[in-house]
């Protein structure tokens, strides 16, 4: 029976040395938690890194042993790939100009020819794992180079990409000098989705501006085939998140959180560290709302998680020193001997912990600077059974898209943004019932398995609408 080979630089499992040995755990991050359910259906296999440096072989052999008991093969990165691919052109260069921090993109050439050689690594582990017709699914900007190649290795193959980070408009593509490579690399696919209609707009501009290829109701005509573009915007696992919520473990961890915060109100705050997601414009909000509203000082706080993530890469390394100082000067200058403004806490939180978290939190502050999706917006409004809540979220998140009963705010105006926590801290609550039911409705309808099986249904029209074609 034909599988599907799910292929993104990081597998849903992680490996970490510790003093007991190699360990294994769930990998933070949208793509892992959101495909993470559904890959283990049928005879599917996860291709990807597996987020360490395992240099000797007999560790290799373990990691690859327990790791195919679980249906992932992993592929092993030098520490020169970790920097030069993953910290470097991944990191350095794509996410910064796919954000639109273009300012902070690194252009260096080396790095580019460390992102084509993974991505050629990536490409033979692919092949010695699919057979003919298997479906190949290709995920994220680490990996834009990888259709094109296994395109040339098996033109038959069927293979979609989906990119979960933001496509932006031709004038930050423009800028990359490896960038018709890279729009070639992606035309490998047979179908490439993205989260948003605005984002499929870019890319297609890019396509026609910077390769001269024209398009018609999403279809590119390439000199030998047509690429199939569209919008697939990524849902969640809702059953797992509302289930998690409502369950007897997170209520019993609801009243023990509940017993060191007394009766003091929850605004929620969950990312990982990320210059993308506007975590100290949020802080900076917060502090607002305590000078201009000083009625809610000792009556609200701000319960900040924020999960370490590329803490090799400099700029990662500079906003945590932003952050911790931000943290510290306005809980120095609001605090009280019985009441703390900001719970901050730099690590991620097990499942069952964070469903807690959703169903204590009154407000949800999911305000990043630019996203593909966001799926923290999801997950806050699958927690809430008893539909008492207010999401505040981003116009920059692909998910207010979507989640349109959400208070939108433009995150770099502050005082627009601690306008709207004073909004939905006094909101009533048959308000914030009506836009939660609104906002459950869709996402427990588009959750993640109705959009995997859009995605591939999708893919294997396109595919066979190519045949038919072809045998004209
Ligand atoms: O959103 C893009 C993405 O690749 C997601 O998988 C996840 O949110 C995050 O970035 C993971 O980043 P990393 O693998 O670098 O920790």
């Amino acid at each position: 029976m034909p599988r599907t080979i799910i292929v993104s630089n990081r597998l849903p499992t992680k490996v970490q040395r510790t003093a007991d040995g190699l360990t294994f755990q769930p990998s933070e991050g949208g793509l892992a938690t959101g495909l993470g359910s559904i890959y283990r259906a049928d005879d599917n296999v996860w291709v990807g890194w597996p987020g360490l440096f395992v240099e000797d072989e007999s560790e290799q052999e373990f990691v690859t042993a327990q790791f195919a008991d679980d249906s992932m093969a992993p592929v092993f990165l030098t520490e020169n790939e970790i920097r030069d691919y993953y910290e470097g052109f991944s990191n350095g260069t794509l996410w910064p100009t796919f954000h639109y921090f273009g300012q902070l993109a690194l252009f260096d050439d080396d790095l580019w020819q460390a992102y084509v050689a993974v991505n050629e690594k990536f490409c033979q582990a692919v092949l010695a794992q699919a057979g003919p017709d298997d479906t190949i699914w290709v995920h994220d900007y680490q990996l834009l180079l990888l259709p094109e190649m296994l395109r040339q290795a098996r033109p038959e193959a069927t293979i979609g990409f989906f990119l979960h980070i933001p496509f932006p408009s031709y004038e930050l593509i423009r800028v990359l000098p490896w960038r018709a490579e890279l729009l070639r690399g992606l035309l490998g696919a047979d179908l490439i989705g993205f989260h948003t209609f605005g984002y499929m707009r870019h890319f297609l501009s890019a396509v026609s501006q910077l390769l001269g290829l024209s398009s018609q109701h999403g279809q590119i005509e390439t000199p030998t085939r047509t690429v199939l573009v569209d919008a697939f915007p990524m849902g969640i696992d809702y059953r797992r998140y509302a289930d998690a919520a409502a369950s007897e473990a997170a209520a019993a961890h609801v009243r023990a959180y509940r017993e060191g915060l007394k009766d003091v109100r929850v605004i929620l705050s969950i990312d990982r560290l990320d210059y993308t997601k506007g975590i100290a414009q949020r802080l900076r909000a917060f502090a607002l709302l305590l000078e201009r509203y000083p009625e809610w000082r000792g009556q609200v706080s701000l319960l900040m998680v924020v999960v370490p993530s590329r803490d090799q890469v400099a700029q990662y390394q500079e906003l945590k020193v932003e952050i911790d100082e931000l943290v510290g000067r306005i809980n120095a200058q609001y605090r009280s001997i019985t009441w703390t403004p900001i719970q901050y806490f730099y690590r991620s939180f097990p499942f069952e912990e964070l469903a807690a978290l959703y169903r204590l939190a009154e407000v949800a502050m999911v305000t990043p600077m630019r996203d593909g999706m966001n799926l923290v917006a999801k997950e806050f409004v699958a927690s809430k059974a008893d539909q008492r809540g207010v999401l505040i979220l981003s116009e920059r998140a692909g998910a207010a898209r979507e989640l349109s009963d959400a208070l939108i705010i433009n995150p770099t105006d502050t005082k627009q943004l601690a306008e709207a926590l004073h909004e939905a801290l006094v909101m009533p609550e048959d308000e914030q019932q009506t836009r939660l039911a609104n906002m459950q409705a869709l996402v427990k309808q588009y959750d993640v398995f109705a959009w995997t099986k859009l995605f591939m249904s999708r893919l294997a029209h396109a595919k066979a609408e190519q045949h038919s074609l072809a045998t004209l």
